[in-house]
């Protein structure tokens, strides 16, 4: 983690308190460590406790609220634990980020019934579990904003990852239906919709499809902005979508890709 991204906290976040899943790395670290910057509370839940404590302590260093929960969000038990702690730590929950996510590229022929499960469970059970023991406690705060991290292939189709394009297509969808039960309770829910962003699970895309990694990174960036996206980009985009800037918006897709899926 570099000093800028643990750079002074801000009070933009109002006091806020969120919980980003998969923020151990990547995109949710980004997005765990942009959110504390601005002043929320944040509660970092990843399978990795290593790595969710590394971010708890760089938050904590700079000067942010953040608590690290170790929690397999596939486990409806975990999931349950993870909304109650959460909110025992810092009081209320405004905002839920939905953001842990596994790829296995193959074909429907080369997955096994085990890996297309798991697949499923991890990208999109665990949104409506989470949701599930989350809404209450936003409902009940007044409201809040739940963020769901899709794909460009939850939108279009791609070579290779079935299970994949499958979870992230019900993802879309699962926000739209979120979007219209629970909008009288004022929370908001949105998807998002990164392209190629350079993290670890990009560089495991390239090892499971047996490419040099620097090849697949480089074939990553050929879009119309010219560049691979960043865990930053995505970040700024579910901080739009965490504030009030973004406070007549629910229901939709926000696509962060340098213009690939144009
Ligand atoms: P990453 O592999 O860097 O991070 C994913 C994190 O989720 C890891 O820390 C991992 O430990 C955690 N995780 C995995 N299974 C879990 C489970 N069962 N319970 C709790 N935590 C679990 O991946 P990245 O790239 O940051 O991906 C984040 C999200 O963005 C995923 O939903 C992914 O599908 C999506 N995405 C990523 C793109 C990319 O090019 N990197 C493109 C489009 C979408």
């Amino acid at each position: 983690m570099t000093a800028t991204e643990t750079a002074q906290p801000r009070d933009a976040g109002g006091g806020r308190v969120a919980l980003v899943t998969g923020a151990a790395s990547g995109i949710g670290r980004a997005i765990a460590v942009l959110f504390a910057r601005r002043g929320m509370a944040v509660s970092i839940v990843d399978l990795d406790e290593g790595g969710s404590h590394a971010v708890e302590e760089a938050i904590r260093h700079a000067g942010g609220r953040a608590r690290a929960i170790a929690a397999d969000v596939s486990d409806a038990d975990d999931c349950r634990s993870v909304v109650e702690v959460a909110v025992e730590a810092f009081g209320r929950l405004d905002v839920l980020v939905n953001n842990a996510g596994i790829i296995r590229r193959a074909t429907v022929l080369d997955t096994t019934e085990e890996e297309w499960d798991r697949v499923m469970a991890v990208n999109v059970k665990s949104v409506f579990l989470l949701s599930k023991y989350a809404v209450p406690e936003m409902a009940a705060a007044g409201g809040g904003a739940i963020i769901n991290i899709s794909s460009g292939w939850g939108l279009k189709g791609g070579p290779r990852a079935a299970a994949y394009c499958a979870s992230k297509g019900a993802v879309v969808q699962l926000t739209r239906a979120m979007a219209i039960d629970h909008a009288a309770a004022n929370i908001r829910v949105n998807c998002l919709c990164p392209g190629d962003t350079d993290t670890a699970m990009l560089r495991h895309e390239a090892r499971q499809l047996g490419e040099p990694e620097d090849r697949f990174l480089a074939d990553a960036a050929v879009r119309p902005l010219g560049r691979i996206g960043r865990p930053e980009d995505v970040a700024e985009a579910a901080w739009f979508l965490a504030s009030d800037a973004s406070a007549f918006v629910t229901g939709t897709t926000l696509v962060v890709d340098g213009g690939g899926l144009a």
